[in-house]
């Protein structure tokens, strides 16, 4: 997604600029642009490929002199990668700069409108199409062309604007792309997320849908559509920038692998007050929770694969139906919810769009909404009617894995403390597996003591052309986050199957020599699991097996097994992910990939 960073203070902008952009890196782009305010003019340098270009264009941008500026890293949308396309873009006059990250749904006809009344485009992008209405409504007051602007325009963005004849002022939009303002001593900033900005201030301001923001190097002031001024209250930032750095790590990810016994550790632990589970930000009583007659879990990528394994432990442990949908899907299908119902919205930026939509389609439909959310302040956070944030804390690699992992932890505490109330299962089995989560931490750790041998095997694998995974029940669920790992950052294709699926087509793919992982955490199950693998072995794949310690007879049909510890059934994906996510690590190192940052990824699909 792109990365939008604004500054206006007492140094030099464009150097603060750059370093925010190289923090949001990870949102993934393939150009980037600077707009600096100098002697009352607007310097704008663009630049195609990574951010090292404009910083080697602009001596890291000690060449451009002024204190107050915008910049813009683009992933593209609308236009190929080029300078041309690359942000800021301005109107003809070179007197508006603006900086855009979402899509302007009716850029086509405004396009056409600005053309009809003489207006000249030079790029492909919708964004120009803002420059050149800034244009046509300015006459001296930027709000007032700005919220002419707002009222004209379709779709979602968060901007960051400057206006040549109000200098040392940077103006900025939201309508639902993400945009905070940060407050600090040597100034104020903008940006699209939090770790830009980290270096320089905790103190920051989430901006909402619809709001204006004019900052100079000493004010902030926020206004709605009508041009009225309000009050905002200011939230300080828990983490520091260290969280958002690579500790000596040589990714993100890996680094963000290894904090996960502290990620899932800080998750449960705050929820667990005595041996027992306490709950009271979900916001619902006893009653509540006893009346309600459907949940449906929604989300994207490894989001929605959170929801697929939560189903099995929430409908085991609660007997409540679960309905697991895609975010993307769910919004477009005129889904029926039932009275009572509760929808689960998952995602870890809280900015992922179609989830947001998701999320406002069910509010629509009357049902209540909890957000399970990594981001503090992010929309989805603020549009549920109440959120459980998990603290895996900032989250850089495009991958997901310690958030996926506290996402599930989360679950899990719903499900028990739900089954409680319910009185779905037994006091005894409560505070086992109240007891169970606690030990969950300590277990991951164990796996990671693990990694090299799946380093060994990763690479003896990493020229794969397809690789499959295959599980039953919860292991299923696992399975398709396996496959989406590798295949997102290996770039390897892979699918993952319900294993008892295999014979209904897919084992027609298997020939000698194939890569299956087949996952059997689950005891009921796992008889089943060896037979399906067998079926692929004597078809010639080759089989990894994973499966908890004491499964040795793994060993009779497996090439090589993986095996994690023992664990109540209903948590073993928070096991069986460690070794998922260090296989396609290494997968992806041995072949050489920007694990971080993998092609055509963003780390926050905000857009459609
Ligand atoms: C997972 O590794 C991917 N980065 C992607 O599938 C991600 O889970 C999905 O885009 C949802 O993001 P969110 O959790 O921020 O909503």
């Amino acid at each position: 997604m792109c990365g939008i960073v604004g500054y206006t203070g007492y140094e030099q902008a464009a150097p603060l600029l750059i370093d925010g952009l190289s923090k949001l890196e990870y949102r993934g782009y393939d150009s980037a642009g600077l707009a600096i305010e100098e002697k009352e003019k607007l310097e704008v340098v663009r630049a195609k490929g990574r951010l090292r270009v404009l910083e080697e264009m602009t001596d890291n941008g000690r060449a451009l002199h002024g204190f107050c500026g915008i910049g813009h890293t683009r992933w593209a949308t609308h236009g190929v990668p080029s300078v041309g396309n690359a942000h800021p873009h301005c109107n003809a006059k070179k007197t508006i700069a603006v900086v855009h990250n979402g899509i302007i749904e009716n850029y086509q006809s405004l396009k056409e409108y600005l053309e009809k009344n003489g207006y000249h485009f030079e790029s492909e992008t919708d964004t120009e199409v803002i420059a050149h209405l800034l244009d046509r409504y300015y006459s001296g007051d930027p709000l007032e062309a700005i919220t002419k602007v707002m009222a004209r325009v379709t779709g979602s963005y968060a901007l960051g604007i400057l206006f040549q004849d109000h200098p040392g002022k940077v103006f900025a939009v939201r309508k639902d792309s993400p945009m905070i303002v940060g407050s600090a001593e040597q100034g104020n900033f903008i940006a699209s997320d939090i770790p830009a900005i980290l270096k320089y201030t905790k103190n920051v301001y989430f901006v909402n849908n619809m709001e204006i923001v004019c900052m100079d190097a000493d004010t902030i002031h926020f206004y709605n559509v009508d041009k009225e001024e309000i009050e905002k209250e200011m939230t300080t930032i828990s983490w520091n920038a260290e969280a958002a750095e690579k500790d000596g790590y040589e990714h993100f990810m890996l680094k963000e692998i290894y904090e996960q016994p502290k990620a899932v550790q800080d998750t449960i632990s705050p929820r667990i007050k005595e041996g027992e589970i306490v709950m009271e930000e979900l916001g619902m009583s006893e009653e509540e929770i006893r009346q309600i007659r459907r949940i449906y879990m929604i989300g994207c990528g490894s989001a929605y694969h959170v929801c697929m394994s939560a189903r099995y432990v929430m409908e085991a442990l609660t007997r409540i139906p679960v309905e697991v949908d895609l975010a993307s899907e769910f919004r477009y299908r005129d889904p029926i919810l039932e009275e009572d119902s509760l929808v689960i919205v998952i995602s870890q930026s809280g900015e992922t769009a179609d989830t947001i939509a998701a999320l406002k389609e069910a509010k629509s439909r009357g049902a209540r909404v909890l957000g399970i959310v990594n981001v503090v302040g992010s929309s989805i956070a603020r549009e549920a009617d109440n959120v459980l944030y998990t603290w895996a804390g900032p989250e850089i690699s495009v991958a997901t894995t310690k958030a996926y992992s506290t996402q599930l932890a989360a679950c899990y505490l719903i499900s028990v403390y739900f089954a409680k109330i319910r009185q779905t299962i037994k006091e005894e089995k409560y505070y086992d597996l109240v007891e169970e989560l606690k030990n969950l931490p300590e277990k991951i750790q164990q796996i990671l003591g693990d990694k090299e041998r799946i380093q060994w095997f990763a690479n003896k694998f990493a020229s794969s052309k397809d690789i499959f995974f295959i599980g039953r029940g919860l292991d299923y669920g696992i399975s398709l986050e396996g496959s989406l790992k590798l295949k997102e950052i290996s770039y390897i294709h892979s699918e993952a199957y319900a294993a008892g699926e295999l014979k209904h087509g897919t084992i027609s793919l298997i020939e000698k020599g194939i890569l299956v992982i087949g996952i059997a955490t689950q005891p009921d199950l796992y008889d089943k699991m060896i037979s399906n693998m067998v079926e692929v072995k004597s078809r010639g794949a080759y089989l990894m097996g994973l499966t908890c310690y004491g499964n040795y007879s793994m060993e009779d049909t497996a090439n090589f097994t993986v095996y994690v510890p023992k664990t109540e059934k209903y948590f073993a994906n928070s096991l069986a992910v460690i070794p998922l996510q260090l296989f396609a690590y290494y997968v992806a190192i041995a072949r050489g990939l920007d694990v971080d940052k993998p092609r055509n990824l963003a780390k926050s699909v905000t857009v459609e």
